[in-house]
């Protein structure tokens, strides 16, 4: 089978083809320090500030093709995992002259120290080149602050910046993949796609198969081989050199691990690829309640990259998306050597960061159910600050009523995470609340034992005991909201 041993991106418009160890130079330091395009900062080197956010398109997309520039961070992600992008730093956007949204910034004040500045405007491009797409002129307060939300400023207050968003000229404005990729770039990226990748270096190797029969095969080969998906989590604890990415497999060449399909009118399908944004997008009329709860997943940046799978293999208890999941009658679909199999969610979880799968499998996709609009579902996240936070307590409730006053629950289903070593299903509360009269005491009584259920830690983020009220309050807040007195 033919091979290649190097990577291949567009930088800029420009052809870069990378091989050995540079490979798994992070794509914010070979910005800086390899290509001297400073204009890209660093300042916390884990997702959390935006300001090394770059533009970048990838042909294998999930759901309807957009076909735009999004923006990522660069500090987290390797050269390597960029392969087969496109990719724009705010370096060349000024050239020949300043862009409207470097204008509108200059205009409206929106920077004092300028060191979140690079970070803003190509936040805000990224924003500009979704109106364009869109065929929209207008950029609304609203608009702006979801696409800043992974953007940090410690000088302006934001409001300026807020304002320079809405001023800018969006019929002035040249769309960046039209600037920034040809058709020649992108025939050539498409014929690339399609070769996998064995790259071995001294202290980096990086395989990319093209066919799942062939990552399998490269598990079972190599015990110490790490999948690696856009690596949001495992990027940053490289970044810390607590555990270096130095033996990756990235699926990031099967075509079919991008597909979001509706298997039933009740079943959903994710591949191991698709990411949280793709994954917004498709949900957005499907399943309202996961997208909305989705905006408050970290920020645009770490969603355009970051996926399901790897929020669910990563198998943290606090991670956002396992409580709706475990409403969902989740499967996982596993391959290994020779076999596939399909695991419940609650059975995947085995402890802390424990997960029901050798190092000679991988998760393919994740199936789960789409809720009836006769069913109630409600999610909520409970971090120090709303946006861009890590949950101290995040908690899904998902009930199929008896009647329609809903005075009876046929079936319930809670998850809740940040209460022990892993996300939760409260199996002795659901039984509490199932074909009984829901009256008040039948919930003081579902409170006695929810708050016998769960076992929560005190950490940096949560006392044990704030999280015990606080899961009896989401407890009570989602039956108030459900018309339950
Ligand atoms: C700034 C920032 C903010 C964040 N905010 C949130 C937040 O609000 N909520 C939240 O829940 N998380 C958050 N995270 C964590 C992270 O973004 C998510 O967990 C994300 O979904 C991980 O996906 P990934 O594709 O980056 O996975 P990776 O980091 O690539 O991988 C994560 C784990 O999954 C494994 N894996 C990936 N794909 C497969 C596969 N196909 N088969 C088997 N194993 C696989 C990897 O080996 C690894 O162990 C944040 C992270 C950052 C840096
Ligand atoms: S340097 Fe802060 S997000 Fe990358
Ligand atoms: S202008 Fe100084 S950090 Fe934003």
């Amino acid at each position: 089978m033919k091979t290649r041993n190097y990577i291949l991106f567009y930088l800029n418009g420009e052809r870069h083809q990378i091989s050995g160890d540079q490979a798994g130079v992070m794509l914010s330091d070979y910005l800086r320090y390899h290509k001297n395009l400073t204009g890209t900062k660093i300042v916390c080197a884990e997702g959390d500030c935006g300001a090394c956010s770059v533009l970048r398109f990838f042909p294998y997309q999930s759901g309807k093709k957009k076909n735009i520039f999004l923006p990522i961070n660069s500090c987290v992600t390797t050269i390597a995992q960029m392969d087969g992008s496109h990719l724009v730093s705010v370096d060349a956007l000024a050239n020949p002259d300043h862009t409207p949204v470097q204008k509108a910034m200059m205009n409206c004040h929106g920077s004092q120290c300028g060191f979140c500045t690079p970070g803003f405007v190509m936040a805000l491009t990224g924003l500009v080149e979704k109106k364009l797409c869109q065929k929209q002129t207008e950029i609304t307060s609203c608009d702006a602050k979801n696409a800043t939300t992974g953007n940090l400023c410690r000088c302006t207050g934001y409001q300026p910046i807020i304002d320079a968003a809405k001023n800018i000229s969006i019929s002035e404005s040249e769309s960046v993949a039209k600037r920034f990729s040809s058709a020649a770039s992108q025939k050539d990226v498409a014929a690339h796609l399609k070769i996998p990748i064995a790259l071995t270096g001294e202290k980096f190797s990086f395989y990319a198969p093209v066919k799942i029969k062939d990552a399998l095969g490269y598990l079972n080969k190599n015990k110490s081989l790490r999948i690696i998906a856009a690596a949001t989590d495992l990027g940053v604890v490289h970044n810390k050199r607590k555990s270096r990415l130095n033996q990756t497999l990235s699926l990031h060449l099967v075509p079919e691990l991008y597909e979001i399909e509706k298997t039933s009118k009740t079943r959903l399908s994710v591949g191991a690829r698709v990411t949280l944004s793709d994954l917004r997008l498709y949900v957005k009329d499907l399943i309202p309640e996961f997208a909305k709860f989705l905006d408050l997943f970290a920020s645009p940046q770490i969603k355009n990259l970051a996926t399901l799978v790897g929020n669910v293999a990563n198998a943290s208890p606090i991670a956002d998306t396992p409580p709706f999941l475990l409403t969902m009658n989740t499967e996982v679909e596993i391959h290994g050597p020779g076999k596939k199999r399909f695991v419940k969610l609650e059975s995947f979880f085995l402890d802390y960061r424990k997960i029901n799968l050798s190092s000679k499998e991988m998760i393919v996709a994740l199936h789960f159910d789409i809720p009836n609009k006769n069913e109630s579902l409600a999610l909520y996240k409970i971090s120090q600050r709303k946006d861009l936070d890590i949950s101290a307590v995040n908690f899904a409730a998902r009930v199929s009523w008896a009647d329609k006053e809903k005075t009876k629950i046929k079936d319930i289903k809670i998850a809740v995470g940040g209460v022990a070593a892993t996300t939760l299903r409260l199996y002795k509360t659901e039984k509490s609340l199932t074909n009984e009269k829901l009256d008040q005491a039948r919930l003081e009584k579902a409170l006695e034992q929810l708050h016998a259920e769960i076992t929560p830690l005190s950490d940096l983020r949560a006392t044990s005991t704030f999280r015990h009220v606080v899961t009896e309050n989401l407890f009570n807040k989602f039956f108030r909201e459900q018309g339950v007195k």
